[in-house]
């Protein structure tokens, strides 16, 4: 296909947000797109073609060039520090980090164990604030750690807040608000500035009118 443009989207709950912000920005996706089981999907038509990556992988593919963009949350950028451009702020998938725990507990008094799936964000934080901690690095349901005593504290995602009160857990500090982010690799943006540019216009007018979510 000439002049493509591939991009790489987020598997899981933000892809249906950015899938239908492309859509509101025009451009025609299949109908199947969303419950595809492939991983590689062209849109001739579009003269995209999308890989489907684990959100934390977004920024790699991108680094590397072989997706020209991504998106990606901003949880995701601050965690791995990528050398990618930030091109838009896309305003969907609102989130924030946050420290949480079981209530009225003290974080131990030496070395407190913190888990996460985000250990730079959270070494970063907890350095910021002058706080010594052990960081255990986990890859998912992170709420059970403090519940089953592996760790203190938490540093995850907070989005409803219905993950942290079902398991009997507060939140003790909120670190910084997260949204999806339109990435670039340095080098695509040079040479597909046309392209990329279109599609930046087309996502800021969306966004402008007000992002409609289903
Ligand atoms: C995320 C996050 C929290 C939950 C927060 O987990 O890690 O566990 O969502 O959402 P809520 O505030 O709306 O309850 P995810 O579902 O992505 O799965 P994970 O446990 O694999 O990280």
């Amino acid at each position: 296909m000439k002049d493509l443009i591939t991009i790489a989207m987020p598997k899981g709950r933000i892809f249906e947000e950015a899938a239908d912000l492309l859509r509101q920005a025009g451009y025609e996706l299949p109908p199947e797109f969303e419950d595809s089981r492939k991983l590689i999907i062209d849109v001739e038509e579009e003269r995209f073609r999308f890989i489907l990556a684990k959100p934390m992988d977004v920024p790699t593919y991108v680094e590397h060039g072989v997706a020209d963009l991504g998106i990606a949350g901003k949880d995701v950028m601050l965690e791995e520090e990528r050398d990618v451009y930030e091109l838009l702020d896309l305003q969907i998938s609102k989130c924030y980090l946050a420290v949480a725990g079981l209530p009225g507990t003290r974080m131990n008094d030496v070395a407190p164990k913190i888990a996460t799936k985000y250990p730079n964000v959270a070494a970063r934080y907890f350095r910021e604030q002058g706080e010594q901690v052990e960081i255990i690095k986990l890859n998912g349901s992170i709420e059970l750690a403090p519940l089953i005593g592996l760790s203190d504290r938490i540093v995850d995602i907070v989005s409803t807040g219905r993950t942290l009160v079902e398991n009997g857990l507060v939140e003790y500090e909120r670190i910084v608000d997260i949204t999806s982010r339109l990435i670039v690799n340095p080098v695509s943006y040079r040479m597909k500035d046309e392209r990329i540019n279109e599609l930046v216009e087309r996502l800021t007018s969306v966004m402008q009118e007000g992002v409609k979510l289903r």
